[in-house]
This record gives structure tokens, C-alpha cells and sequence, in this order.
């Protein structure tokens, strides 16, 4: 397994890609089962995930051709050889879950396992089972296996959602581009992948309104054309390297960076007191001098402060000028970041789903472990300000979700580099 060594110190300075988003990239890539032309998506980043979802479509027989280096990915499902989604490929990634609505409306039938608990939480699926079932599915579990079929095919339905599951709306959003008859989703996610998502099902052919609000209805329609998409950027991997220069000091300009993407997340910066401006196409961010000041956070569904980035934001915290107080309400295991960086010198205690953070004013550099893939990028950013070196181990959960980290990273004057396992 590779570790990333990341030596302390260096104020940044420079430029950094972003890259296309994974989370969009995950629910596009299922929408080719809705059509038997073909799906091309570009501006695909380059992610052990997008090979992961890659592997599950082949595996239904689509055929997925990477292209541009992984940038372009050309998939068609004219003929599919199964609607099953085995354990061995859903249990590494939860996002194997969202064939599950475009197999039900195209095949009227899907056997996808459970994906099982993961580091960060039980991640059950009630809400995609509720929704689908609303749409006229049957949907049992036996062996570990979510049994579906849809006889007749899915109907239109209102489908008010518990919570707004970022998974369960893309099942469900997916499912009734074909159903027969209005789908209403009421307290649907508003992410932008959701958004994206939508744009792309429009450019197939579906008819969908209100993407990005609560509320989004979709008029089914008999067949769905094939279409070219752009993946959009990926707005976590924007937060991420944002907080780089917040830091370890210095200007850094996130090249494709959208402030609409990351709206709750910028508005804590400026109240952290760092500097962010936008230009026509990136957002630059800056800290000279003084350590940026404490802030109070609570993650929430967008437009809420995003969970993907409340362990990049406790690692900022760390060092930062006062006491913060973040509370994770999205899942109930994701403070396992916070015991690595109290073994970098952070001082944190943990109480149930809220974390109280001391700032101090330099960690010391440390090896700690990776655990899930946005508490191994807490671990690096920590690593960037920490006096001396910081070994990330088990950064296989890094590839899952940044493409090159260290070669982007290298590129503004971070001193990081991967020591590949013998
Ligand atoms: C998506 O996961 C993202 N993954 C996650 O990003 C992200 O953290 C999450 O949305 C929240 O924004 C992808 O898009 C591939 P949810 P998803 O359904 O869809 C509970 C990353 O780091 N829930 O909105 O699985 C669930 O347990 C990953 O890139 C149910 O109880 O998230 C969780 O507590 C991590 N029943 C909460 O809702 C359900 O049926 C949010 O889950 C579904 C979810």
C-alpha cells in the first residue's frame, strides 16, 4: 500500500486544476442503461471510483471505452447481459448502488446488493426502496441482495423523500425518466451533481423541471436518445485544494473553480478572515500573514455546508486563531480524522456527532492513517503546515477521489511526494 510523505513548511504559489466531479461522474455514468445509444462524457476525472463504476457497467454488458486518457468515457448498452450488481463490486463502492433505478426502468428488474456499512456509517438504502416501491416496484431483500422488479414497468408517482438522499434522488430521478405517467420528488437533494445529472437526462431526452430545488417533477417518456455531456467540476475537490493556502499561507488560484459550487463553504472562509476572489473562470484564494480565525460549522444537504469537506475544514481548524465547534449531521461516524490529527499535536475533543477544536499554532509532523477518502486529504493538508515530515498511510482511499494529488500539489510548491509499498 502507498504512503504520501508530505514534508511541512512551504507557503504555496501557483495554479491548480480542477478536475471533473466524481459524485457527478458516478450517477452519469448509470443514466447509459436508460438508453440503448450511446452516452459519451467529458471532462471524466481520473479516478480508481469512475474505473470501479466502469468495471459494474461491463459487468451488465454495457461497453465503456475510455478515452483522452480517462477524460473521455464513450459507453453504449444497446443489449445487456444481466441486471446484477454483485456484492464483490457494490461492497467497495456505495455508488454501484445507482444502477438500480435505470435497471428497473429499463429492464423492469434488478438484483443489486446491499452495499454494507462502510467507515463513515451504516449507509442503509430505506429511502431508495421507498421511493421505487412508490413507483410501483417490489422490491425484496434476500441474501444480502435487493431483489426488484417492476411489472408493467414503473409508474409515475409522488415520491416525498424522508431525507434528501443524494443517492435515493438519482435512483429515483433516473427511474422516472422512463416511468409511465408524472413523477413528483418532494424534498429531493439539491446538489449540483443532481443538477448535472439532470442536464444530462434533458440532453437524452427526458423531461425534467426543478432540478436543484425540493421539488422535481418528471413527465416519463417512452425511450431516451443517446447524448454527449461535460461532467461538472468537482466542487469538493475545489474545497479541498482552497483550504491548501489557508493552511500553509500563500495565494493559490483553483483554475475552473465556480463560487456557486461552493457558496456555505467561501462564506466560512470569509468569516475564518481569509481572502477569496472569483474571476471569469477560477477562484483564487489567499493568506498572508496572519493564522486564519476559528469558525463554528454544522454540515448540512447543499446549499448546507457539505460533509465532504468538514475534515479538510477541521484540519484547517487545527491551526486556526480560537475555538470551533464542528457538527456533522449528515453521517454518524465521521470525526475518524480527528484522533490523526491529535496525534499531529491538534488539540480536539470528540463528543458524539460534535468536535470541539482548539487552534494551536503549528502541528508537528507525524505517521498517521488514512481511514476514508476525505479524512486521508485532512491528513495531507495537516501535513502541509506541521513542522517536519507527515506519512499518510493506506492512501488507496485517496485515489478513490483525487486524481495526481501530489503532482498538484508539487506544482504551488508543496514539498509531497508518494513512497510506493515494495
Ligand atoms: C453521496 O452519498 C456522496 N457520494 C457522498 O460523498 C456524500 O457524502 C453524500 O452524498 C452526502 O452529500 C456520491 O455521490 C457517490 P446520502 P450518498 O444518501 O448518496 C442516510 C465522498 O466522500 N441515508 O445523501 O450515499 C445516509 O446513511 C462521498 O465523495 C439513509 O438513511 O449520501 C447518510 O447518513 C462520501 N437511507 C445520509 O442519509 C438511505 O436510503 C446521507 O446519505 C440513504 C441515505
Amino acid at each position: 500500500m502507498d504512503s504520501i510523505l508530505v514534508h511541512g513548511g512551504a507557503p504555496l504559489s501557483g495554479q491548480i486544476p480542477i478536475a471533473g466531479a466524481k459524485n457527478a461522474c458516478l450517477a452519469l455514468m448509470p443514466a447509459t442503461l436508460l438508453s440503448e445509444e450511446p452516452l459519451t462524457l467529458t471532462n471524466a476525472p481520473r479516478l480508481s471510483d469512475i474505473a470501479t463504476m466502469s468495471l459494474l457497467l461491463e459487468s451488465l454488458g454495457v461497453e465503456v471505452q475510455a478515452m483522452a486518457g480517462g477524460r473521455v468515457l464513450a459507453m453504449s448498452s444497446h443489449g445487456l447481459a444481466s441486471t446484477r450488481a454483485d456484492y464483490d463490486i457494490v461492497r467497495k463502492m456505495r455508488a454501484s448502488n445507482l444502477v438500480l433505478g435505470p435497471l428497473l426502468a429499463r429492464e423492469h428488474t434488478a438484483v443489486v446488493s446491499l452495499p454494507g456499512g462502510c467507515a463513515i456509517g451504516a449507509r442503509p438504502m430505506d429511502i431508495h426502496i421507498e421511493a421505487l416501491t412508490a413507483m410501483g416496484a417490489e422490491i425484496e431483500l434476500r441474501d444480502g441482495y435487493l431483489h426488484a422488479v417492476a411489472k408493467g414497468g414503473l409508474k409515475g408517482a409522488r415520491v416525498p423523500l424522508r431525507f434528501a438522499s443524494v443517492g435515493a434522488t438519482e435512483n429515483t430521478l433516473m427511474a422516472a425518466t422512463l416511468a409511465k405517467g408524472t413523477t413528483v420528488i418532494e424534498n429531493a437533494a439539491r446538489e449540483p451533481e443532481i443538477v448535472d445529472l439532470a442536464r444530462c437526462l434533458r440532453r437524452m431526452g427526458a423531461q425534467i423541471e426543478g432540478e436543484g430545488t425540493s421539488t422535481v417533477t418528471i413527465e416519463g417518456v417512452d425511450r431516451l436518445s443517446g447524448a454527449t455531456h461535460p461532467v461538472v467540476t468537482d466542487r469538493i475537490e475545489l474545497g479541498t485544494y482552497m483550504l491548501a493556502p489557508v493552511i500553509a499561507g500563500g495565494e493559490v488560484e483553483c483554475l475552473g473553480g465556480r463560487l456557486d459550487l461552493v457558496a456555505a463553504f467561501v462564506d466560512k472562509l470569509h468569516e475564518a478572515g481569509v481572502e477569496v476572489e472569483e474571476t471569469a473562470s477560477s477562484l483564487i484564494v489567499r493568506r498572508n500573514g496572519d493564522r486564519p480565525r476559528a469558525v463554528d460549522v454544522v454540515t448540512a444537504p447543499f446549499p448546507g455546508f457539505p460533509t465532504d469537506l468538514q475534515a479538510q475544514m477541521m484540519a484547517m481548524l487545527s491551526t486556526a486563531d480560537g475555538e470551533s465547534r464542528l457538527e456533522e449531521r449528515i453521517f454518524e461516524n465521521r470525526f475518524m480524522h480527528a484522533p490523526e490529527l491529535v496525534r499531529m499535536g491538534a488539540r480536539i475533543e470528540v463528543h458524539g456527532g460534535t468536535a470541539h477544536v482548539t487552534g494551536v499554532d503549528r502541528l508537528r509532523g507525524a505517521p498517521v492513517m488514512a481511514t476514508d477518502l476525505r479524512a486521508s486529504v485532512s491528513l495531507i493538508l495537516a501535513g502541509l503546515a506541521a513542522e517536519g515530515e507527515t506519512l499518510v498511510n493506506r492512501v488507496y482511499h485517496l485515489d478513490r477521489g483525487y486524481e495526481e494529488l501530489e503532482k498538484k500539489l508539487s506544482a504551488v510548491g508543496a514539498r509531497v511526494e508518494r513512497v510506493r509499498a515494495e
